[in-house]
């Protein structure tokens, strides 16, 4: 059964003018926190395994499977255990998490009581990103419609064994604090420093106890699965999506599109499809797409066939995987040199200062790149660049965090998808008067300007 009907979306309407936030008694009446009462029933070790057999992959960026994450848990408890649900979203072009907190809050309350009977958790956070105040406060008020109506507080989920508190807590606006360590210690109350692993959050997380971090759309997902049951419940999700990959997705789309919005579909519907649910090309014909938030990379001009799922846009489109699966669509009057470097100034920007490589690499490739922009390219700037993205980041295991990773994978496959538009702004001869404009920009300043 392929995806007929929205699943994470079913009570959004798709006409803006129709749509409502959804409280408590809304989302009980249209079928809300069965899947609790069905958790409610089932031994943690079981929520655990249908979570697995349902295939179920992190929606925050890295596709790890949920109930995996969940079986690394200490299963004997000394001490308490703690939820972080990850509301950063930072990433440029996602906005997907926002749309269900704003429409459907209960939803993701749903998933986190689920995920903390499973892994015996006391305590959940959510980690909101500073700018969504509107957010926030919706999410206070459906919590403390959950601790009315016995989810959350002292006499246990729903008067059961398992007791549950639940808080929003606020990020302060840096990116950085939706990487998964960055935001413990956010919460924490120190400078959001992401960690060096191991140890990892689920052995030593918040305040030191085992933890999980979870992101909004994993774990609104989760009671459509635990509600269908052990055998239906991962049969169900895996009718959707592609083997490695399944389940319903949320689609950010943004960009030169007609209608940009949140989309729901299965996962591994092709680029062409996820633009034609936004209402096809604006303003000309399609050039490019950020496949997930720009730390993924840019998918090209021949790349419309690419299944957004977390192994084609892999291994066929070159990126460094789906992401958020939040899209910025680029039609052909976009120059990807513009583009490049707006993503770069961005990491300069948001680059924490911990690592060299990131600090001073992001710094690097955002001077030169804005000597490009500016006119006065080299031949030997873009090997500059592709060199310098190829020292940053975990996976070359220099950096302590995935946000150097980002910055590598905008450049490289920007540049290495778009060589000629590079090397029309990089000739073998630079513009002869250039180094005497250039004295006044700050390409010769001296280095560590971002670090704080
Ligand atoms: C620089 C950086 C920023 C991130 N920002 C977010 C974010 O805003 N929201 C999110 O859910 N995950 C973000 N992640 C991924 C998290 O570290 C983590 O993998 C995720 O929250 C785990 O949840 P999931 O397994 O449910 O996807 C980010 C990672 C990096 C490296
Ligand atoms: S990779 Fe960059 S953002 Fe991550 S810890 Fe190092 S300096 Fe900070």
């Amino acid at each position: 059964m392929p995806f007929t009907e929205p699943v994470l979306l079913k009570r959004i309407n798709a006409d803006p003018a129709k749509r409502k936030l959804h409280f408590y008694d809304d989302y009980v009446a249209t079928g809300g926190y069965k899947g609790l009462e069905a958790a409610l029933q089932m031994a943690p070790a079981d929520i655990i395994k249908t979570t697995i057999d349902s295939g179920l992959r992190g929606r925050g960026g890295a596709g790890f499977s949920a109930g995996q994450k969940w079986s690394f848990i200490p299963k004997e408890k000394r001490g308490p255990h703690y939820l972080c649900v990850n509301a950063d979203e930072s990433e440029p072009g996602t906005f997907k998490d926002r749309y269900l907190i704003d429409y459907d809050p209960h939803q993701m309350l749903e998933g986190i009581a689920i995920a903390c009977i499973a892994t015996q958790c006391d305590i959940a956070y959510i980690f909101i990103r500073g700018e969504y105040h509107r957010q926030a406060k919706v999410l206070e008020h459906a919590i403390k419609e959950a601790y009315e109506h016995g989810i959350f507080g002292p006499q246990g989920i729903k008067g059961s064994a398992t007791k549950l508190e639940c808080y929003v807590h606020k990020g302060a606006g840096a990116y950085i604090c939706g990487e998964e360590t960055g935001l413990l210690e956010a919460l924490e109350g120190k400078r959001g420093w992401p960690r060096n692993k191991p140890p990892f959050p689920a052995i030593a997380g918040a305040f030191a106890k085992p933890t999980v971090i979870n992101n909004v759309e994993t774990l609104a997902a989760v009671p459509h699965i635990i509600e269908r049951g052990p055998i239906e419940g991962p049969r169900w999700f895996k009718s959707m999506g592609t083997p490695s990959s399944p389940g319903p997705k949320l689609y950010g789309m943004s960009g030169h599109v007609n209608s940009p919005g949140v989309y729901e579909d299965e996962l591994g519907i092709t680029l062409e499809h996820a633009i034609k649910l936004a209402g096809g090309m604006k303003g000309g014909a399609y050039k490019a797409s950020i496949c997930g938030g720009i730390s993924m990379g840019v998918l090209g001009t021949n790349q419309l066939d690419i299944k957004l799922d977390f192994d084609d846009v892999r291994f066929r489109g070159g990126c460094l995987g789906l992401g958020t699966a939040g899209m910025i669509v680029m039609n052909e009057h976009t120059d990807m040199v513009l583009a490049l470097r707006n993503c770069v100034r961005f990491y300069a920007h948001e680059s924490c200062g911990q690592c060299t490589p990131c600090r001073e690499g992001s710094a690097w490739m955002r001077k030169i790149l804005d000597r490009i922009v500016d006119g006065g390219g080299r031949a030997q700037d873009l090997e500059m660049l592709l060199e310098l993205e190829k020292t940053m980041g975990i996976m070359p295991g220099t950096t302590i965090c995935g946000l150097a990773d980002g910055t590598a994978w905008a450049t490289r496959t920007f540049i290495n998808k778009f060589y000629d538009e590079f090397a029309a702004k990089c000739p073998e001869t630079p513009v002869p008067q250039f180094s005497l404009k250039r004295g006044s920009l700050n390409v010769l300043q001296p280095m560590g300007s971002n670090t704080r």
